[in-house]
């Protein structure tokens, strides 16, 4: 098959992992007959830099009429000025909002040779296989901000939002993964506070009626934080907004041993996806050739998965980066002695496709 697939390697390590996920789906093309065309733009500080914005117009056009997106990582020391109105999240949220990508998927399931790299005791780790659905263009990521001076006092506050068919949407989508897997959804609110939570509650319940082969069950997410740590192996679908979910999954990350192992997709209405490692640009190891490619990797076989129906050659990258782990191979976050570059690592997971 033929595939437009954008790349936007972004900020401080962004450009490594992106690279390494290239090569992986260019040697996929190789292997399995198909062309994929590469093509590279700015986004994040780089495009503040180049462009004075975050994400052109243009560039998002471009990102519209792809078949997929693939992006590194946005941001960075030098555009973190607390007073800075041009910041390089911006550019991501603008590409997920003008994606329309509202499902944030994100997979944590331990490599068993991994879980002595986990800070959990490995007894606790035993099961784990679950996936976060994270609301991604809504809530207090989208809603009234403001920062003003009132009588020599300073002030800011930012919204949390929800309309009824932002969560119907997710919701739908995650008890169809759901169907697919254990049948049984937890949906992590705060509604014991948030009127936007209450409103989640509802929805959930009248979605669940279209899914009577499913149960699901609430939990204030304080309690889910909680649970993510003493018995994550209870868990495995979970849905809730945008922040909680970005919260979560920065938790969630820890049970694979290391945040560079996880991968996410962000899915819409059947346009193009965007998939992107969960990690941040890491600006303290930028440039030196050290960071662990396999959750861009991951992503890139998400990407085959869901936005290219390629199964196999999806499935071929995982077991390949299974192997790599299963045979000893690690970056510097999973194994400080005699830790492969990243250069290295993805050498290795090619050999093993
Ligand atoms: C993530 C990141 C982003 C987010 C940042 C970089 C804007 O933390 O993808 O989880 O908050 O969504
Ligand atoms: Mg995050």
């Amino acid at each position: 098959m033929q595939a437009k697939i954008v790349v936007l390697p972004g900020d401080g390590i962004g450009p490594e992992v992106t690279a390494a996920a290239v090569d992986v789906l260019k040697a996929v093309a190789a292997q399995f007959g198909h062309q994929f065309e590469f093509d590279y733009h700015l986004a994040g500080g780089c495009a503040i830099d180049a462009h004075g914005i975050a994400l052109t117009d243009e560039v998002l056009a471009i990102c519209q009429a792809s078949d997929a997106v693939l992006l590194g990582a946005v941001g960075g020391p030098k555009w973190d000025n607390p007073n800075a109105t041009v910041r390089p999240e911006q550019g991501l949220l603008k590409l997920r909002k003008g994606l329309n990508a509202f499902a944030n998927l994100r997979p944590v399931k331990p490599h068993p040779h991994l879980l002595a790299s986990s800070p959990l005791k490995e007894e606790r780790l035993q099961g784990v296989d679950l996936i976060v659905i994270r609301e991604l263009t809504g809530d207090i990521y989208f809603g009234a901000r403001k920062r003003e001076m009132i009588d020599g006092k300073e002030r800011a506050y930012d919204t949390m939002e929800y309309w009824d068919y932002e969560i119907e949407r997710v919701v739908r989508l995650a008890f169809e993964i759901a169907r697919q897997r254990k049948k049984h959804v937890i949906s992590v609110d705060k509604a014991n506070i948030l009127d936007c939570s209450r409103l989640w509650r509802t929805v959930v319940e009248r979605v669940a009626k279209e899914f009577p082969d499913c149960t699901f069950e609430h939990q204030l997410v304080d309690s889910a934080a909680m649970r993510l740590v003493t018995w994550p192996a209870s868990m495995d679908v979970m849905v809730t907004g945008n922040m909680f979910g970005d919260i979560l999954t920065d938790e969630a990350a820890v049970l694979t041993g290391s945040m560079g192992n996880l991968p996410s997709a962000s899915l819409g209405d059947g346009g193009p996806g965007l998939y992107e490692p969960i990690h941040g640009s890491a600006p303290d190891i930028a440039g030196k050739g050290i960071a662990n490619p396999i959750g861009t990797i991951l992503s890139a076989a998400m990407l085959l998965r869901h936005s290219l129906k390629l199964t196999a050659e999806a499935d071929a990258v995982e077991s390949a980066v299974n192997r790599a782990l299963s045979e000893g191979c690690r970056t510097v976050d999973l194994r400080r002695e005699n830790a492969l570059s990243t250069v290295q690592m993805t050498a290795e997971i090619l050999k093993r496709l």
